[in-house]
């Protein structure tokens, strides 16, 4: 079932926003990304080539675009996704132990989720906050740095009991070439 054929109002307010050219229309993919990951938690392939055929583009070109971002997801994800931060400094900081105990404490392994809805992992690229490793980002929301082990713990704790605490840091926002925000 398509997710945008009763969106056209929706559409066609993210395409106003840029040129109306087919360089244009590309640029309207991020948005539309960010619409479905918004409300169905990650995007699945059928959305890609819907988003692709609305940008003039090839699925091929959504899914390049999209491995960019660790934020967009190719699977479903918990109501906690943890991204944990595998790069040089944060790895000299620590950051393979961290991952081993969360894999270990929260039972579950990259593109599953924990059989109570709450978690899932997943490890990337540098988030850009290097001086403050090893970090742990989670969802978009924002940056836990320093993660000590006993910081850890605390984090697992109280994400259990659904109440994450305030991160340390917020994401950056990206911009695009149009000057947009991008995430
Ligand atoms: Fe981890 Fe840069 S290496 S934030």
């Amino acid at each position: 079932m398509s997710y945008f054929a009763d969106k056209q109002d929706l559409v066609r307010d993210i395409f106003s926003r840029y040129p109306e050219t087919p360089q244009g229309r590309r640029s309207a993919l991020m948005p539309l990304l960010r619409e479905v990951q918004d409300h169905e938690g990650f995007i699945a392939e059928p959305r890609m080539h819907e988003i692709a055929e609305l940008c003039g583009t090839t699925a091929t070109e959504v899914r390049s675009v999209m491995s960019f971002y660790s934020t967009y997801h190719t699977v479903p994800t918990g109501r906690y996704h943890l991204q944990v931060c595998g790069t040089l400094m944060c790895a000299l900081a620590g950051s393979d132990e961290l991952w081993d105990h969360l894999v270990e404490q929260l039972d579950v392994q990259p593109g599953e989720v924990s059989p109570d809805g709450r978690f899932s992992v997943q490890k990337v690229e540098c988030l850009g906050s290097c001086g403050t490793a090893p970090v742990v980002q989670i969802n978009a929301d924002g940056y836990y740095e320093n993660v000590t082990p006993s910081k850890c713990r605390h984090l697992l704790t109280e994400l259990r009991a659904d109440r994450p605490p305030a991160p340390d840091n917020v994401v950056p926002v990206t911009v695009n070439a149009e000057g947009r925000q991008a995430t």
